[in-house]
């Protein structure tokens, strides 16, 4: 079989499985398997597969019909301007979470030498990122999985700054530090409810890093409290909220003595980050 044959089987599969990105995801998992870039492959569509590669992609495909996320196939997902390793322990780090990055950007500069906390760090996407882009700060990570930590940790070391980022395993409650410039998180923040709904399309993620409680607030609310002792008067908290849940933050924010400074919305037009000040 050429490419081309072997990528209208993959499509054909993939769309009788319900994979709405099935032509994408076919070209993706057999550049993959032939180890050239898409483009290379959308050239060479008459290259032939030898028998080993062809087995190879449909070992790929299978495990995509079953709504395996690439990034946990290809183990590794882009994220702000950086590769970072991925497994089923961790978040798919989303390009929604960048404006956490981009907001911070914002609001330091190269030189900036700041302290900064996240909370919740999974893959240590948002962390990383911060910390590559001002290497004069350092910064703590926490996560309440074990395996998540580790994992954050090889990312750290992959992007040569374990030395500024300390990781720490515990659960945001109960964690006792110093005090903080910045305050970064994408906590968990999806109700009982609306997570049954989601299931499906995340189910190869870990349930930990979705479900907060039946009104999807109890990661917020513990962020908030943390954040309320851990920084400094005139730090900033900035973090991802679920899409309905902008009002009743903001009022947790402001009985906890925060400012808000801004709402900022995601592609799809959704209140998705705030930023806010500890004034008192
Ligand atoms: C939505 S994920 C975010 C991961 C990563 N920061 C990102 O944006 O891709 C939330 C993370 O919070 C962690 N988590 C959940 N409850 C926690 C708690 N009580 N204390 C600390 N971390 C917690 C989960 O293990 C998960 O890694």
């Amino acid at each position: 079989m050429n490419c081309l044959e072997t990528l209208s089987y993959g499509n054909r599969i993939l769309k009788l499985n319900n994979i709405d990105s099935y032509k994408l995801d076919s070209e993706l998992l057999l550049a993959n398997v032939m180890k050239i870039s898409r483009e290379e492959l959308l050239i060479n569509l008459q290259e032939k597969l030898d028998r080993i590669k062809l087995n190879k992609f449909i070992k790929l495909i299978e495990r995509r019909s079953k709504n395996e996320p690439i990034a946990y196939i290809f183990k590794k997902k882009e994220f702000w301007k950086f590769n970072f390793a991925v497994d089923n322990n961790v978040l798919i780090p989303r390009p929604e979470t960048e404006i956490i990055v981009e907001e911070v950007l914002k609001l330091t500069n190269f030189k900036s030498s700041k302290q900064f906390l996240d909370i919740g760090t999974g893959s240590g996407c948002i962390i990383i990122s911060i910390i590559k882009e001002r290497p004069f700060s350092i910064g703590t990570a926490l996560d309440i999985s074990k395996k998540a930590i580790n994992l954050a940790i090889s990312n750290a070391k992959m992007h040569h700054i374990l030395n500024k980022i300390k990781f720490v395993n515990i659960s945001v409650d109960k964690y006792l530090g110093n005090k903080y410039d910045f305050i970064v998180s994408n906590p968990p923040y999806i109700n009982s409810v609306e997570y049954n709904r989601l299931e499906k399309n995340v189910r190869f993620e870990p349930h930990v890093a979705f479900k907060a409680g039946a009104d999807g607030l109890s990661e917020i609310k513990k962020l908030i409290l943390k954040s309320k002792n851990l920084l400094r008067i005139n730090g900033k908290l900035i973090f991802e909220i679920g899409s309905k849940q902008m009002k009743q933050v903001i009022n947790l924010l402001k009985k906890n003595g925060f400012y808000i400074n801004k709402i900022c919305n995601d592609i799809q037009s959704i209140p998705r980050v705030i930023i806010s000040t500890k004034i008192f």
